[in-house]
């Protein structure tokens, strides 16, 4: 599964994200920042990978991963959409292609939330989010072509199917 980056590119990239502190630590969050700002700019590379692509779905392809970190490339058909859901690990993500919008949404209970923001993240945004912080969202990809992007969990992808830990849904607000 992991043949998407050459042996020695995703060795790079795990030991970049190697940390003693754990994958919440600033130090963990900067390199996986940095990891993604440097795959954001490289577009052609990424996208003459063999992804998986899926019509009006998204994919999800692992570059690489161990037993702390994951890095998967995710491939937004047009009109893909993930359901409303936080994480129970940090969640780097970066933007290669595309544009994939991104909406923000606060809990009323264990089950319903409430948008507050939404923006477009276009091709080079990086972000990170934790699960300590405000981390519920839903991307979306509303335009009319793919949209490429790279996302950094601190989750071994052995151990969890996903970073999702709560799926939501949407109440007026
Ligand atoms: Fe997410």
């Amino acid at each position: 599964m992991q043949e998407f980056l050459n042996a020695e590119r995703r060795g790079t990239v795990l030991a970049s994200l190697r940390t003693d502190e754990g994958t919440l630590s600033r130090d963990y969050l900067a390199a996986a920042r940095s990891v993604l700002r440097e795959l954001v700019a490289m577009p052609d590379l990424v996208r003459a990978l063999p992804l998986e692509r899926k019509p009006g779905g998204y994919t999800r392809n692992l570059l690489a991963g161990d037993d702390s970190v994951s890095v998967w490339a995710i491939v937004w058909a047009a009109g893909a959409t993930t359901c409303i859901h936080d994480h129970h690990c940090s969640c780097c993500f970066g933007v290669v292609s595309g544009t994939v919008t991104e909406t923000w949404y606060r809990a009323i209970d264990a089950q319903r939330a409430i948008a507050t923001e939404q923006h477009d993240r276009q091709a080079g945004y990086v972000a990170c989010m934790l699960p300590s912080g405000p981390n519920i969202h839903r991307m979306r990809n509303l335009g009319t072509e793919d949209a490429i992007s790279i996302h950094i969990y601190g989750f071994d992808h052995e151990a969890h199917e996903s970073s999702i830990e709560t799926q939501y849904v949407a109440v007026e607000g």
